[in-house]
């Protein structure tokens, strides 16, 4: 009701992307709905507090409720991973990760005459995630990293990470990224590592809700360090938790105290205490019943959805998803990973386009296209619904298809050939029919599905 009195023009724009949330299928596999509950946290009057420092040892007075919220996130993470030690503080993944290579690493070139420390982690365009010392993050410029590959068939290249490892003694050994659709084998990571004598730092972003969720197993009794970002399956808000598991403190009692001091004052400055504060609600959500169910269906409908899609024709990389994310490869309908990205979006399909293994193609124009389950789950979807979602799918590549059909350059060595077909692509989308009467269709589906 402020917001509306006070500032029309944002009150519209956050009512437009309401309605979109409402009206479309988020199907973006990093995106989620959180709760009201959540959502009221967020907006609290924790926004207002400044609180360098950690619980008992801030920098400003003041501190007596939010210590509280942020040692009551602590506590519900650490029971819910089953971890000895978390920080809460970290104001999102990104950072979290350069917290974790600052915690363990000392940045190349920082002591004259030494060797670069390395880490091993996933290729960016076999699904890696920039944050793990890909060259276009910072994490790349401070730190050394090589990368290992997935498989054509999606799952990570073990004889070469084995085989990376040996030659160059990494540090650490990072699991996850954003292009991986089958359960991890942590194990794996961690013998290979112990091996080496490397850290194993599981990255479970994406997975961190069906991990506590019962859906998938967890990484804590085989790494050393474990990262999440809160709001992906985990359904929480913007944030990041980094923690410490036995096994890490093990190797090295200070591993806590470490992160701790990256964490701040090594990069940040004061925690975003009304996230920490959403993010201790979500936990506890995580802890209900309902919440192992929600993680449940997620994987069940991943499995429907493939296994609908796969009826259609579509090959998936990886096959049938084991978790939450559906990884196409678009090559044999003769579209590329943007075509599906515009078209679907035209119509009310949020997903997005993604590289595949060993991709000819460039990172702006891949040939794959990866969906996500999370957000349709928390709408209350199940697989009957699924099949519904392949099919609208199938009908939004099939209008592409034809008409890209005559657009032959696009894709092609002429940059500017490929440009102008490719806005001709667009132009086409906005006056089709077809794809008006499929809009239609996704929006009176999508509203039969209340968001939360
Ligand atoms: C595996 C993984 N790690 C880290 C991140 C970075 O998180 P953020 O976008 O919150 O910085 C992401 C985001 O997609 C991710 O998928």
């Amino acid at each position: 009701m402020n917001l509306q009195k006070n500032d029309q023009e944002v009150a519209k724009l956050i009512a437009g992307e309401e309605m979109r949330q409402k009206e479309g299928l988020v199907m973006i596999a990093s995106e989620n709905y959180v709760s009201p509950a959540v959502r009221e946290a967020v907006g609290s009057v924790l926004e207002n507090k400044y609180a360098e420092g950690y619980p008992g040892k801030r920098y400003y007075t003041g501190n007596y409720w939010v210590d509280q919220v942020e040692q009551v996130a602590q506590s519900r993470a650490k029971k819910l991973f089953r971890v000895p030690y978390v920080n809460v503080q970290p104001y999102s993944g990104s950072p979290a990760n350069l917290e974790i290579f600052g915690a363990l690493l000392r940045p190349c070139g920082a002591t004259e005459g030494q060797a670069p420390e390395i880490v091993l982690s996933q290729e960016l365009s076999h699904g890696g995630h920039l944050s793990m010392g890909q060259e276009a993050s910072i994490t790349g410029r401070f730190y050394q990293a090589k990368f290992y590959h997935l498989t054509a068939d999606g799952e990570v290249n073990w004889e070469e990470l084995y085989q990376l490892a040996r030659k160059f003694k990494p540090k650490i050994i990072w699991s996850g990224g954003t292009g991986y659709t089958k359960i991890f084998q942590w194990e794996k990571y961690s013998k290979i590592a112990q091996e080496v004598g490397a850290y194993f730092v599981a990255d479970v972003s994406h997975i961190a809700g069906l991990i506590v969720g019962g859906a998938h197993p967890s990484p804590v009794p085989f790494a050393h360090v474990v990262m999440t970002t809160t709001h992906k399956t985990l359904r929480g808000p913007r944030g990041a938790m980094i923690m410490v598991t036995n096994r890490g403190l093990k190797k090295d009692p200070d591993l806590g105290t470490k992160i701790d001091k990256s964490v701040f004052p090594g990069h940040q400055g004061g925690p975003h205490m009304n996230e920490i504060a959403g993010i201790a609600v979500a936990l506890r959500e995580a802890q209900g019943k309902p919440f192992a169910k929600y993680a449940k269906q997620i994987v069940k409908n991943s499995k429907a959805l493939s296994l609908a899609l796969v009826d259609y024709g579509f090959t998936l990389i990886g096959g049938v998803s084991e978790n939450h994310m559906v990884w196409i490869d678009l090559r044999n309908k003769d579209i590329e990973g943007w075509h599906a990205h515009v078209t679907l979006e035209a119509v009310g399909i949020y997903g997005n386009k993604q590289t595949i293994p060993n991709d000819s193609q460039s990172p702006f124009y891949p040939s794959g296209y990866r969906l996500g389950t999370a957000a349709v789950t928390s709408r209350g979807m199940k697989e009957k619904e699924m099949k519904g979602v392949a099919g609208f799918i199938d009908e939004g590549v099939e209008i592409a298809r034809e008409i890209t059909a005559d657009l032959t350059d696009i894709g092609r060595a002429d940059r500017e050939k490929d440009q102008e077909q490719r806005k001709i692509f667009k132009d086409r989308l906005k006056r089709n029919k077809e794809i008006l009467a499929l809009r239609k269709k996704v929006i009176s589906f999508s509203r039969k599905w209340p968001v939360p």
